[in-house]
């Protein structure tokens, strides 16, 4: 396709790009017609999987009753746990057959959904864990057909995941965070309601803001998908393909509704307009990087969630370490984008200007720390920690990090430009302290 300066046709690259997406309801209220989407998928007996957090907040009876007046049976899950293992898939996997479920809604974060696709894959196409996970932690075989309708209902507004083919949890017995990646994980419905946004925590809005934020910036400046090999049958075509015209369209928009609204949705929690516009900037981000790709940043921060220690994060429930996965994407950020910029500065002085950044006048080579500067600013307004050594890191654990980034082989060969062990060192060095 040769449709703009950036995309060009080669001899031996990829000559299309692909696009799998949910089917979108999104505004305030679409959750009131949940029974309306369910009778429209044939389901009878639905698995409704969420959290404890969740299912005590209102919206959720809501949701529950609309299930209710679709005369449908319900049988809800509600043992999810932010930040899922291999452990917890299986628990939830186990229910989903045990109730003989054809049909699945999740409700909550990406957790919940995430959980909800691995509990609906193997509830259909049941193996031993290891099967689908992507390799080479698994054995990535490929999920061999259509799964069970899934409709999912993020209550956040960042992780993208009701767009994504992609369910993320921390392998424990290869002590990695890794994942498993199909277009039929992808849910078929998407119900996006911003009520849920008006009672998050403040660092939750911020945690998913930033994950959105990521997910945009990283597929804004992906390898383009051109310059990947040409695959010799379309099922060979990966779903994180690289940038392409599409997800640039979503990338921008995101980040310019994320540039206005972010540090007023964390700091306002009656600013509704601005946590809706980040949850309709969530799920675009999620759309982009589902079609294109993460790179570094999120490659960075699996390893930071496997390894937190003492990170005891307000906001959330969860009492034991853990670092929700949007501040452990954008702690490298800054680092990992004054990296890439060498190799396409144009786009990342693009995404700070999308950011709101002021770009005028700035060269080319100034790109990566303008684009850096402007997500420290925007860290400090939203009460970020100061880099990696603010959630427990040191010097001295850079190598671990390292080796469990540079495990993360499907998100490295994104990358704009290429990472060796020492980029990473350095990077995850200067990611320590910023300010
Ligand atoms: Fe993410």
């Amino acid at each position: 396709m040769d449709c703009c300066h950036y995309y060009r046709s080669t001899e031996s690259g990829d000559h299309l790009f692909s696009i799998d997406l949910s089917r979108i309801r999104f505004g305030p209220g679409s959750l009131n017609e949940l029974a309306w989407e369910i009778n429209g998928t044939g389901a009878r007996s639905i698995g409704l999987f969420t959290d404890s957090t969740v299912k005590n907040l209102e919206l959720f009876d809501v949701a529950v009753r609309s299930l209710q007046s679709a005369g449908v049976e319900i049988h809800i899950y509600d043992e999810v746990c932010i930040e899922p293992t291999d452990g917890s898939f299986e628990d939830a996997s186990r229910f989903a057959m045990e109730q003989r479920v054809d049909g699945f809604i999740s409700i909550g974060g990406g957790s919940v959904i995430d959980t909800c696709k691995a509990a609906n894959l193997f509830s259909t196409y049941p193996a031993a864990f290891q099967t689908y996970v992507n390799a080479p932690l698994g054995d990535g075989q490929a999920i061999p057909g259509p799964l069970k309708p899934h409709i999912a209902c993020p209550t956040t507004c960042g992780t993208g995941s009701e767009c994504t083919g992609i369910a993320v949890f921390d392998f424990a017995r290869a002590s990695s965070k890794t994942g498993i990646m199909s277009r039929h994980l992808l849910p078929d419905k998407a119900i996006i309601d911003p009520r849920w946004t008006h009672s998050l925590p403040r660092q939750v809005v911020a945690a998913t803001g930033f994950d959105a934020i990521s997910h945009a910036l990283e597929s804004f400046t992906a390898r383009p998908y051109h310059t990947r090999a040409r695959p010799q049958s379309p099922e060979f075509r990966p779903m994180t393909q690289g940038a392409n015209p599409w997800s640039d369209l979503l990338c921008s928009e995101a980040l310019r509704l994320a540039g206005q609204n972010l540090v007023r949705a964390v700091n306002d929690a009656d600013d509704f307009k601005a946590r809706g516009a980040m949850m309709y900037a969530a799920t675009l981000s999620g759309a982009a990087f589902g079609n294109a790709g993460c790179h570094l940043p999120h490659a960075m921060s699996y390893p930071i969630s496997a390894l937190v220690r003492n990170h005891p994060p307000k906001g959330y429930s969860q009492e034991t370490p853990m670092c929700p996965h949007g501040v452990s994407v954008i702690l490298n950020a800054p680092a990992a984008y004054e990296f890439t910029c060498k190799s396409t500065p144009e786009r990342h002085l693009e995404g700070a200007s999308l950011l709101g950044a002021q770009a005028k006048d700035i060269r080319l080579n100034e790109a990566g720390t303008l684009l850096s500067e402007h997500l420290l600013n925007m860290m400090q307004q939203t009460g970020m920690p100061n880099g990696i050594k603010d959630i427990g890191f040191k010097s001295s654990d850079i190598d671990d990090l390292v080796v469990g980034a540079l495990a993360q082989e499907r998100l490295l060969s994104v990358s704009p430009r290429k990472v060796s062990e020492q980029a990473l060192k350095d990077i995850y060095t200067r990611a320590l302290e910023y300010w």
